[in-house]
Order: structure tokens, then C-alpha cells, then sequence
């Protein structure tokens, strides 16, 4: 079983950023099967190297779109984003201070994704979904 379950309720209605969402995720997920094989601690830092990346190049992705459409809360939602981006950069900070456990790792993503693709992002849905072949 999963730590997170995709769902419909994800569901932002564009394709393209569903996609992102579910590596999202599964990036989550990855972490909570490293943590059930007593390996958590060992996954922290290239979960967070590579959320670093991944998200990097999904907000660039989903900021582009928001413009192209004419979003009017993009700038609240690329400050949203810009204040993931810290806390993760933060979240390797407290790991190599060795004051971040797994767990709270894992928890801490999963109540941002969920908070985040739930609230801020699904609210460009209606934006968005006229125009998805003009967003890049
Ligand atoms: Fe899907 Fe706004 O991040």
C-alpha cells in the first residue's frame, strides 16, 4: 500500500500537470517504502536532490502556463512556490544538522502536496483548460 493514494481529487484538469503531480507523489511514496525497509535515513538526501530538480522545472512548467493564460493570481502562487523551493532547501539543511528525521520528512511533503495541488494549484483549472496548447 501507498503513503499516498492518486486520486480524482488531485486532479487539476491539465494532462501535463497531473503527470507532474503524480511523480510528485511517487517521490513521496518512494520515501515512505525506503522508511517500512529501515531506510529512511539513507533516502533523505537524494529524495531532496531530486525534488529539488523535479519541482524546479514543474513550477517553471506550471508558471509559464499561468502567464501564458493570463493567471490573475501568478504572482501569489509563484510565491508559494519560491517558499517550497526555501523550505526544501531548509529541509537538507536540518538533515545534514542530523535534526531531520525521515518521518517528518515524509509528512511534511505529504501536507504540502496535498495542501498545495489541492487549494493553490487546482485553482488555475479554470484558467488553464481552455488554453493548454498554448502554454509553452
Ligand atoms: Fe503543482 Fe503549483 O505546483
Amino acid at each position: 500500500m501507498s503513503f499516498i493514494d492518486w486520486n480524482d481529487n488531485f486532479s487539476v484538469n491539465v494532462p501535463l500537470f497531473d503527470e507532474e503531480h503524480k511523480k510528485l507523489v511517487q517521490m513521496t511514496n518512494t520515501l515512505y517504502d525506503a522508511i517500512k525497509q529501515g531506510k529512511g535515513k539513507d533516502a533523505i538526501s537524494p529524495l531532496l536532490k531530486d525534488l529539488t530538480l523535479y519541482v524546479s522545472t514543474h513550477f517553471t512548467h506550471e508558471e509559464c502556463a499561468m502567464q501564458k493564460c493570463n493567471y490573475p493570481d501568478l504572482a501569489a502562487h509563484k510565491k508559494a512556490h519560491a517558499e517550497f523551493i526555501k523550505k526544501v532547501s531548509d529541509y537538507m539543511r536540518l538533515h545534514l544538522n542530523g535534526t531531520l528525521t525521515a518521518n517528518q520528512l515524509l509528512n511534511a511533503l505529504r501536507d504540502w502536496l496535498i495542501q498545495h495541488i489541492c487549494n493553490i494549484d487546482k485553482d488555475y483549472a479554470p484558467f488553464l483548460k481552455k488554453d493548454q496548447t498554448l502554454f509553452f
